[in-house]
């Protein structure tokens, strides 16, 4: 099996090849990920030489051509986007270029080669805010974006779905809920919180911390994304999430306990940003019906995962400039 992964440098992506050419027989993986300021080399230094890597853009049809053209694959993933929903705020341009023509253009190389699965990867978060609704969204549930970020990637679900019915392109829609573990970049709320703990840092609440999100720890994300691949059926969409319920308030209250720092003493709130949505919320009975389920609860998720960041500072340090990593509050 011969597999290219648009985005693999990032953190699902790069956990998804991991987890790809440990437990894949004679699979062959190249990943083509731009290198954003999300998506690092240091992701996949373990396993660099066991893949193939081109540093490339989905937007560039010539070199999207070439690299399909020269490693024929049998099936294409795409994890590449942007994702900070902040960032689509401050400056929606990237998201729209990234997340629609990106996409677009993608489409537009399948049409020309015959690559029997294109998987993609988009979010709970093209069925916007839930809070009150009293609704689960199943995979027919309207869609119903809120930020920049989530309109540009039910842009991208739209015409991946026309291209299936008018030209054939043989696609799998999968929508993750909050996916959390090792290798996230610290400008999202979990890893940002166990570094600010490591390093003496207050933790910031944004807000009241009411937000509610479905919390799904990454590898069993790539147990799920792994079995839409294999059981899935061409022309579906597939949500995954686990049914882990948590506001923002108590993620950072538990992480706080996991690494004994006092709620009151080391944690502050901060003024939020307006219009943030309070809930996700999907149904996933159909992956389940594929035969997954979630291996990992919540508390022992984000037990491994501050052990991870404890034991791989080299990898989190230098990314510490970053202002939408500090927020309001400097390091
Ligand atoms: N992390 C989550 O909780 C979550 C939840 C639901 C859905 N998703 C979706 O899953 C996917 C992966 O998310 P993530 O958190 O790993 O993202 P990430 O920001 O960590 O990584 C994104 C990767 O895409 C690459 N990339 C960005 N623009 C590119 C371009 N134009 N061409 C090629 N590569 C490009 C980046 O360099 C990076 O390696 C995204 O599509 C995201 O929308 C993420």
């Amino acid at each position: 099996m011969r597999v290219i992964i648009f985005g693999g440098a990032g953190f699902m992506g790069s956990n998804f090849v991991r987890y790809l050419i440990n437990s894949w027989d004679d699979v062959q993986v190249l990943v083509y990920d731009k290198l954003t300021y999300a998506g690092r080399v240091e992701n996949l230094v373990d396993i660099m030489d066991r893949i193939k890597f081109i540093r490339g853009d989905i937007s560039d049809h010539d070199l999207l051509k070439d690299t399909l053209r020269g490693f024929q694959p049998d099936l294409i993933v795409n994890f590449a986007a942007e994702t900070h929903v902040d960032r689509s705020i401050n400056d929606p341009a990237p998201f729209i270029k990234t997340n629609v023509l990106g996409v677009f253009t993608i489409l537009e190389t399948l049409r020309k080669f015959d690559v029997n699965s294109f998987i993609h990867i988009s979010t709970d978060e093209v069925y916007g805010d839930l809070w009150g609704k009293g609704v689960y969204a199943d995979e027919l549930h309207i869609l119903n974006p809120s930020s920049p970020y989530s309109a540009s990637k039910a842009a991208g679900d739209m015409l991946i779905m026309a291209y299936g019915r008018t030209y054939g392109v043989r696609y799998k829609i999968v929508r993750p809920s909050n996916n959390y573990g090792p290798y996230q970049h610290p400008e999202k709320l979990i890893p940002r919180t166990i570094i600010r703990f490591i390093i003496g840092k207050k933790a910031v609440i944004y807000g009241d911390g009411l937000q509610v999100r479905d919390w799904l720890y990454v590898d069993d994300f790539s147990r799920a994304l792994d079995l839409a691949i294999r059981r899935g059926v061409h022309g579906e969409i597939y949500n995954v999430c686990a049914h882990n319920f948590a506001s923002v308030k108590d993620i950072v209250l538990k992480l706080a306990e996991i690494m004994g720092k006092d709620p009151y003493e080391d944690v502050v709130r901060v003024k939020g940003r307006p219009g943030e949505d309070r809930m996700y919320a999907m149904r996933c009975d159909k992956i389940k019906t594929l035969g997954w389920e979630p291996l990992i609860g919540l508390n022992e998720g984000l037990r491994k995962t501050v052990e991870w960041y404890i034991a791989n500072e080299w990898w989190w340090k230098s990314l510490l400039v970053d202002t939408y990593v500090s927020g309001d509050e400097p390091w």
